[in-house]
């Protein structure tokens, strides 16, 4: 359950570029074991071209399950944990202290379903891989329907496509997705 005041999400949403980025099977797997079930190295790239030199924010699990920073991008984690430290890493534990930290730029959510279903209210956008076929896994995407609406698919491969979605609280943003 979350509790946090309902204007604090109209605040980020005004005043921060936050984007959600994420890849599901389309079974509405995310995650398995605390890793991602499948191996798309374009994928991968797709979303290293998107958060280059960018902020990312994530969730403590899913920083410890790629177990490094993130290179040439501001890495911020999420945890409850106040003695939680790593090197050339931000940690907050409140969303509120995303307004104290100075971010230019989007800030790229990046997961996992806790952080996606915390902070997609807050998003503007959500860039979402769909990997084609069923994968077993522990983790699923958070429902969005009511949160985001399809703009465009911006790209599409053998093995996944990629939506862009923009939020219905934010439907006046420019609807273009970022260029590719
Ligand atoms: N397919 C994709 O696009 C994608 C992307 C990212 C991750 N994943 C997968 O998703 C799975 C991990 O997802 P997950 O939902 O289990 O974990 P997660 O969202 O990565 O991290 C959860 C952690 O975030 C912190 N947190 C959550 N809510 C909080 C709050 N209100 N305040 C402060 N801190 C809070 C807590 O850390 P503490 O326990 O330290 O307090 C919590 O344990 C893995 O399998 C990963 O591989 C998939």
């Amino acid at each position: 359950m979350i509790s946090m005041p309902a204007d604090l999400y109209g605040i980020l949403l005004q005043r921060l570029d936050i984007r959600a980025i994420a890849a599901v099977a389309d079974n509405g797997i995310i995650g398995n074991n605390n890793s991602i079930p499948w191996n798309i190295p374009e994928e991968m790239a797709f979303f290293r071209r998107m958060t280059q030199n960018a902020s990312v924010l994530m969730g403590r699990k899913t920083f410890e399950s790629i177990g490094h920073p993130l290179p040439n991008r501001r890495n911020i984690v999420m945890t409850r944990d106040t003695t939680w430290r790593r090197d050339s890493v931000i940690t907050i534990q409140k969303l509120d202290q995303l307004l104290e930290l100075g971010i230019e730029g989007p800030l790229w959510v990046c997961g996992g379903a806790m952080i996606y279903k915390m902070l997609f209210p807050a998003c503007r956008e959500l860039y979402l891989s769909t990997v084609f076929g069923k994968f077993e896994g522990d983790t699923k995407m958070p429902p969005f329907g009511d949160i985001f609406v399809i703009n465009k698919t911006i790209l599409t491969c053998t093995t996944f496509k990629v939506d862009h979605y923009v939020a219905r609280q934010h439907a006046n943003i420019e609807k273009s997705p970022l260029s590719l």
